[in-house]
């Protein structure tokens, strides 16, 4: 049954430091690869530190449209038991949902040696195709045929090949990965990503027998093997945007909180970006400490890279930031071209910020004042909190089931440390 897009919003009067202790979720991009890749697994396996997010539950519902048993534990675990998998199918109604689902055209090639999946669609800032992936299956040997808007993938000779990608992609990087991993012979992956979520991708398939090296690297070798061995349990890296989000809401309300559940190394760019502009950031081993009362956010000239650089989905959360700053800063955005939709929204409560191509020139010492914004995607809608965590008044954010895709009861989060936010019917 087609979910319903619940219509909730956001009431948020504004103006409230954030102070106290969050514990960080689990990584939405980490689990969805690692769910894909429990396709190759044909017994149960136990999935821990889940974050609670639509997303997720989204590619649950697709692997069980394929005949996967999965049981949601207990907030934070899953278990997704694949030894009935039968039907390598994923429709289009499930799959335009969420992009993130064509991840399983890969497991579904590499076990079934055939799948129909459905092509993503588009998003609110532009096409995001799937060219990469295609044309490397077909070096892989898949045969590719494209009907009425689905892959239609015969894998029944696969061997290794020489991919290398015109520009990192973290999904095409994945999907590849989790066919290779069978193919007869090695596959070298250039321009692959490095990304901590394609790591854990890396490392869970290593632990199933997979022989993967030049993980964190952007060259990956896979040495194919014959097959691979069931893992029992997993459990899932922090949410590094997450924990980003968050550092730049204490930046942005002049608060002091502590980030539990962390990996500092997956932050280091955000670390020293936020330092650079004037925050006090003391790392704890798992945890990291954000002082940033009475201080004052100096301006930056920022782009965002692939990783280890500093996150594109952390670039609208950045800008509203940079709002407050004290001068005018430059933010470039180097992985989509038109990742703006926030911009328009964002100087509805006072920002002053023009879009040169893909160079945002933002104003700073902006007053922010609350209005009612509507959310456009995931990370646009978690600037938009932020904004309007340090307006003055109230603002209404509607379209919040943008921002349930990818963050894990944010509100209640919010409201531990101080804010004033309610979700409304
Ligand atoms: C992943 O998306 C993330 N999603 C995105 O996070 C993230 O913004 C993105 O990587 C970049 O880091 C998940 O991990 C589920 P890409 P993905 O393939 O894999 C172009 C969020 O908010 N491209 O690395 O779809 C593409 O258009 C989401 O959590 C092609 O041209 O991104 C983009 O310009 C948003 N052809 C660039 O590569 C392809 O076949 C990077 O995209 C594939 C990608």
């Amino acid at each position: 049954m087609r979910s319903v897009l619940r219509m909730d919003y956001f009431e948020i009067i504004g103006k409230k430091q954030l102070n106290g202790i969050v514990k960080i979720s689990g990584s939405k991009n980490a689990v969805l690869p690692v769910m894909a890749a429990s396709i190759l697994n044909d017994s149960p396996l136990k999935l821990n530190n889940v974050p609670t997010l639509s997303d997720s539950r989204t590619m649950a519902s697709i692997l069980e449209s394929m005949g996967s048993k999965i049981v949601f534990i207990d907030n934070n675990s899953i278990n997704i038991d694949n030894s009935g998998l039968d039907n390598p199918f994923a429709s289009y109604d499930l799959v335009r949902t969420m992009r993130a689902s064509f991840y399983v055209l890969g497991p579904l090639l590499a076990r079934f040696k055939k799948a129909k999946v459905s092509l993503p669609g588009g998003c609110a800032w532009g096409p995001r195709p799937v060219d990469f992936h295609i044309k490397a299956f077909e070096k892989l040997g898949v045969k590719i045929k494209l009907e009425n808007g689905y892959v239609l993938a015969n894998a029944s000779n696969i061997r290794g090949a020489k991919i290398h990608f015109p520009k990192i992609s973290v999904g095409a990087t994945g999907n590849v990965l989790m066919l290779a991993v069978l193919a007869k012979g090695t596959t070298v992956i250039k321009n692959a990503a490095a990304e901590p979520e394609i790591q854990q991708l890396c490392n869970m398939l290593n632990e199933m027998g997979a022989e993967i090296s030049g993980i964190g690297s952007n060259t990956l070798t896979i040495k194919g093997v014959d097959s691979l061995k069931n893992l029992d349990e997993i459990s899932i890296i922090p949410d590094r945007i997450e924990a980003g989000t968050f550092m730049i809401a204490v930046a942005a309300t002049g608060g002091k909180v502590v980030l539990e559940n962390i990996n500092s190394m997956h932050l280091k760019d955000v670390i020293k970006q936020l330092t650079q502009v004037g925050v006090n950031i003391i790392e704890k081993g798992n945890s990291l400490e954000i002082h940033a009362i009475n201080i004052d956010i100096k301006p930056s000239i920022m782009e965002t890279n692939e990783y280890p650089g500093f996150p594109t989905d952390l670039q609208a959360q950045w800008m509203i930031l940079m709002c407050l700053a004290n001068g005018d800063s430059t933010l470039k955005e180097n992985i989509y071209f038109d990742r703006f939709t926030h911009i328009l929204e964002l100087n509805r409560l006072g920002c002053k910020i023009k879009l040169d191509g893909s160079l945002a020139r933002i104003k700073g010492n902006r007053k922010l004042i609350g209005a009612d914004v509507m959310s456009t995607d995931i990370r646009a809608s978690a600037a938009l909190i932020i904004a309007a965590l340090c307006a003055e008044g109230k603002t209404t954010i509607s379209r919040v089931y943008h921002i349930d895709r990818g963050y894990d009861k944010i509100e209640e989060k919010l409201t531990k440390l101080g804010a004033q936010i309610i979700r409304k019917k």
